[in-house]
């Protein structure tokens, strides 16, 4: 495995696992009633915790199961790479595959994602078909514990039994067994009241696998497949509600996709906005992006970057292209940035107010620190470095991750098929937030491009939640 950034959980871990506080907490507020039930679930998940008592200790009897073959191990890995289950069950420094032990940090405490090789022991080694399958559709662990959503259950709910089958057959047989005891989540009363997420579970986790729309051909339901189940994209990709539930899980929601903040990461607006949407991207740039990270002139950052880099780069071309063609049938939900290129000449001044380019903060801090690489026309270098002129990513409302790229700095994936990795510098010690707020204003509104400023506020905000 590559070496890895310290991976923020990638998002929509923290925030979910903060979602089942959340409704913890409100549950446990409501009152005595409840009280004995807690007593008694605690008591039941204290015996099924693989961590306190695993009830295999001493044991190994695995389930008999009928003796792969190659098809369904192929198959069932794919899935695996699909949901990026080692992404997230695998250390971050050089960790076993599937092993455990990464740590998702929430102001309630750590949870860590656990050992999901198929060790008897401290890993799923015991577990049968439907205690596997109960698991990824119901947050369910063997034993009765609840999952904290930080696995994406609510996704993986979806996922079909033919995939679903096999991806059992290649967890016990195809990944190498870890003797290797799971860390304890360290999560506090009341958060850590785990039957509390019953109630969140009846709420918002979907019932059945996914049902193909008969209104609709094989290549579309192919692509609302993948999307929704496995690729679990909604998990950074559509905004939350109070509960922390993901508003939608598919496209009858109006809200799908339309882009959410997880851990300080803007995964932006999937629908076909032509400004901050996918509306200016063709279905094969889609995939392109997909699978190399490169894509209508945008390169991959942040929490995309490991997402593209353990999981779509390994999807088939006619899997990408069934996952653009659905993302291009969403509709454009909430219209913001515009990108319209011939307007740059005649540009109007704003309020009247607007400075000559050659006197600008913005336009001077660019053509010093930035257009070496992006451009002195924002045009970028295809395949190297991004254009920003009509990046729907620099066009986006939500302004988090264009910041927190600047004060951080980033790179670029590295796959398979796609070009180099390439860094893009970070400038938290290199410009003050006032210049980093007016840099990103005129990327915004240069070139064509037309969205909202970013104040020197915005990015000394951020900068304190990121303690950069
Ligand atoms: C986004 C991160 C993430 C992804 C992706 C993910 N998991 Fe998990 N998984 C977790 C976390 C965190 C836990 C522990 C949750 C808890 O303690 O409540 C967990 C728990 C589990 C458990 C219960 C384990 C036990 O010890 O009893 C199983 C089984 C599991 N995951 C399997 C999978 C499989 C298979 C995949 C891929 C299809 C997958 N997970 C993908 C984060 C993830
Ligand atoms: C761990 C969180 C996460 C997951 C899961 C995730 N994404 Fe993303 N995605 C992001 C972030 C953050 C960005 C913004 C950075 C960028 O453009 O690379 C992004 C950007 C994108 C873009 C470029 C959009 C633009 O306007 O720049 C596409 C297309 C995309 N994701 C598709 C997907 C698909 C399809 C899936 C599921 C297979 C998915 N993503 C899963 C976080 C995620
Ligand atoms: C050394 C080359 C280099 C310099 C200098 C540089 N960048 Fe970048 N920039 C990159 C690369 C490479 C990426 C691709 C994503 C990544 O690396 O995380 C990128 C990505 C971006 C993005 C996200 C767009 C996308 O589709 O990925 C923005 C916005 C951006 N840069 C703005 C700037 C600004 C503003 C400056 C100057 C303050 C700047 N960059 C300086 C190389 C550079």
């Amino acid at each position: 495995m590559k070496p890895r950034t310290p991976r923020a959980f990638a998002g929509a871990r923290r925030q979910a696992a903060l979602a089942a506080c959340t409704v913890a907490l409100a549950i446990a507020a409501t009152g005595v009633a409840m009280c004995d039930a807690r007593s008694e679930d605690a008591a039941g998940s204290a015996s099924s915790n693989p961590v306190s008592a695993s009830p295999s200790a001493g044991a190994s009897v695995r389930p008999a199961a009928p003796s792969p073959d190659a098809g369904t191990l192929a198959r069932g890995e794919y899935v695996a790479k699909a949901s990026d289950c080692a992404g997230c069950h695998t250390a971050a420094q050089g960790g076993a595959p599937y092993a455990g032990g990464h740590g998702l940090v929430s102001p309630f405490g750590t949870i860590m994602a656990t050992n999901i090789t198929p060790d008897p022991r401290y890993g799923i080694g015991q577990y049968s078909y439907d205690d596997f399958a109960r698991a990824l559709r119901q947050g369910v662990a063997r034993g009765g514990e609840r999952l904290y959503p930080a696995m994406p259950y609510t996704a993986f709910a979806k996922i079909d039994d033919a995939d679903m089958h096999a991806l059992y057959t290649y967890m016990m047989h195809g990944v190498v067994p870890v003797a290797k005891p799971n860390a304890k989540s360290d999560v506090a009363f009341p958060f850590n009241q785990r039957w509390a997420l019953r109630f969140w579970q009846m709420a918002f986790v979907p019932r059945e696998p996914y049902r193909p729309r008969a209104d609709r051909d094989a290549q579309w339901n192919r692509g609302a497949y993948l999307v929704q189940s496995a690729g679990h994209c909604g998990s950074c990709h559509t905004p939350r509600g109070a509960a922390y539930q993901e508003k939608g899980t598919d496209e009858t929601s109006s809200d799908f996709l339309t882009g959410g903040v997880n851990d300080h990461w803007f995964a932006p607006d999937l629908t076909g906005d032509p400004g901050s949407g996918l509306g200016r991207w063709r279905a094969p740039e889609i995939a392109a992006f997909l699978k190399t990270g490169h894509g209508g002139g945008n390169v991959a950052y942040g929490s995309m970057v490991e997402q593209i880099e353990d999981s779509t780069q390994y999807f088939t071309d006619d899997d990408l292209l069934a996952i653009g063609r659905y993302l291009k049938s969403l509709p454009p939900h909430d219209p913001s940035g515009t990108y319209a290129p011939q307007d740059d000449v005649a540009r109007k001044p704003l309020n009247g107010s607007r400075v000559p380019d050659a006197l600008s903060v913005g336009y001077n801090v660019y053509r010093s620190f930035c257009a070496q690489c992006h451009g002195d026309a924002g045009k970028g270098v295809p395949n190297v470095f991004p254009a920003l002129a009509g990046n729907s990513s620099v066009l986006a409302e939500d302004t988090t991750s264009l910041i927190r790229l600047m004060v951080e700095g980033g790179n670029s994936p590295s796959t398979l098929t796609g070009p180099p990795r390439r860094q893009m510098p970070r400038f938290a010690d290199t410009l003050a937030d006032v210049e980093i707020g007016q840099v990103l204003t005129y990327i915004r509104s240069a070139w064509g491009n037309n969205a909202q400023p970013i104040t020197a506020n915005d990015v000394s905000s951020l900068r304190q939640k990121l303690h950069k």
